[in-house]
């Protein structure tokens, strides 16, 4: 595991579009794992930036996504599919063919995840898996519990997951309360993962994730044992491990 220390987000977002295009060059028909979320949205812009500077081509590129709110189609606003279309893929040369979410309007739960498991293995190991990660360490919509889930499966999410998500919505009452998400199999799955953090509301989540002991009431903490994870995180994400000096 490697740690790299941003300056503040717009170094981070720097640095990750960095790694991302650095994987885009090498292969050119790379399956990138991607995200939504505050965190990554200056990633992507640096990555669209990139690609009008004529540095990058996405004509190859393949995407798989981590997760969707059910009940929400794909044209809802605060959907991840708008989301990625609205951040990412509109402004760049990815076919859209080629890029997958999961299907938010799939009304029969153990169906939708059963679809999106198969596309996943269909698809092959994802080369690159970007993740933010939630204040309680979940990484997907893996959210605190007793067990790590191995493959696609469809969650609710914990009262504070639905809490820091209602910025974006009208009410706290309109935010979806289930979602469909990537296993921790799935997600440890990728050939390299690279996780980014900003900002103190992280701090807790990043000292438990890699300098804690491993359990799924801190989901990101099995991260600790993929052989190849690159966190990028700002002083601010990184302020309670340097607190208690153990970076
Ligand atoms: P955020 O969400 O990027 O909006 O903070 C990250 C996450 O919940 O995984």
């Amino acid at each position: 595991m490697r740690i790299i220390e941003a300056k503040n987000y717009e170094d981070m977002s720097k640095k990750a579009a960095e790694i991302i295009a650095a994987k885009v060059v090498l292969h050119p028909n790379c399956l990138l794992g991607l995200a939504t979320g505050s965190t990554p949205v200056g990633t992507y812009q640096n990555l669209v930036k990139k690609y009008n500077d004529g540095e990058l081509d996405f004509s190859k590129v393949r995407s798989v996504n981590l997760d969707e709110y059910k009940g929400l189609s794909g044209e809802h606003e605060q959907s991840y599919r708008y989301f990625m279309n609205t951040n990412f893929f509109d402004h760049i040369n990815i076919d859209k063919s080629n890029t997958f979410v999961p299907n938010g309007l799939t009304e029969d739960s153990l169906e939708g995840c059963k679809q999106y498991n198969e596309l996943l293995h269909s698809m092959g190991a994802v080369d690159l898996q970007l993740l933010g990660i939630g204040g309680n360490g979940h990484i997907g919509f893996n959210e605190p519990s007793h067990e790590f889930k191995k493959e696609v499966h469809c969650v609710q999410l914990a009262e504070s997951t639905v809490e820091a998500n209602a910025r974006f919505f009208a009410s706290k009452e309109d935010v979806p309360k289930y979602a469909y998400t990537m296993g921790i199999g799935n997600i440890m799955s990728a050939k390299t993962i690279l996780l980014l953090a900003s900002g103190k509301e992280k701090a807790n989540a990043i000292y438990e994730s890699f300098f804690g002991p491993i359990t799924p009431k801190v989901q990101g903490s099995i991260l600790q044992l993929h052989t190849n994870v690159i966190v990028i995180a700002d002083e601010d994400a990184l302020s309670i491990a340097k607190e208690k000096g153990v970076f």
